[in-house]
């Protein structure tokens, strides 16, 4: 299963990226305004993407599939290879569909059930983002949900990459890579949370101190010679 970065903030995205864990970046209209009220969009995506590379989601904020196509057609227009994220309601299937006729790749957003993830996958969506701590904050099951399209991506033979979105925290990761999501889209926090273990920590330092122990007893040895 590989990992995005779910931020909008360069320096998260920058380190992410420095750590080789990561394949791609989502962002949302609501991370970007929560890094900076002022961010200039255009300008933020593309040092994103200078930074990383990979998958990068940007997000339509239209809700008519004719405002939607629009804004695709303005953001490839100065960023060729972005993934062009559209919400799950009925004007942003259409504007898949176009979309998709076109070869361009999207990101349906916002999805909760397993029948909003079918009908992106049918409508030609190239990623489905189905929300798991959304889900969670509503006392529903949100593993249960990323379960459920995995098994019948399974059973189908489905195209469209299974993006696992709203993460919460590193068991969410494990959860979502045994059901079989292609990808977890996880909060930077949440990230750098996965990689720790506190044994790894205090297992380093005792490797560290009986280093140093050695060294200091071969010092002592040579020293007596
Ligand atoms: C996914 O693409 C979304 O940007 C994101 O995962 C939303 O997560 P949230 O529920 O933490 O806002």
């Amino acid at each position: 299963m590989q990992l995005y970065v779910d931020s909008a903030n360069i320096n998260e995205i920058r380190h992410a990226a420095s750590l080789g864990v990561i394949h791609g970046v989502t962002t949302n209209p609501s991370l970007l305004a929560k890094e900076d009220p002022n961010v200039d969009v255009k300008q933020r995506i593309l040092e994103i993407y200078q930074t990383v590379g990979g998958h990068l989601s940007v997000e339509v904020i239209s809700t008519d599939t004719a405002g939607m196509l629009k804004e695709a057609e303005g953001i490839l227009s100065w960023f060729p290879e972005a993934t062009i994220k559209i919400p799950m309601i009925e004007a942003g299937l259409s504007a898949v569909k176009e979309l998709s006729r076109q070869n361009i790749p999207t990101n349906v957003t916002l999805i909760f059930s397993p029948t909003q993830a079918l009908a992106a996958n049918n409508a030609g969506a190239s990623y489905v983002s189905v929300f798991l701590g959304r889900l969670d904050d509503l006392a529903q099951d949100g593993v249960q949900v990323v379960e459920e399209v995995c098994e019948i991506w399974d059973r189908h033979g489905l195209e469209s990459q299974i993006i696992a979105a709203s993460i919460r925290h590193p068991m969410h990761i494990l959860q979502c890579a045994k059901a079989g999501a292609d990808i977890a889209t996880v909060p930077y926090k949440t990230l750098i949370q996965s990689l720790k273990h506190p044994l790894t920590d205090s297992g380093l330092q005792s490797f560290l101190k009986d280093y140093e122990k050695m060294q200091a007893e071969k010092a002592k040895l040579l020293g007596n010679v």
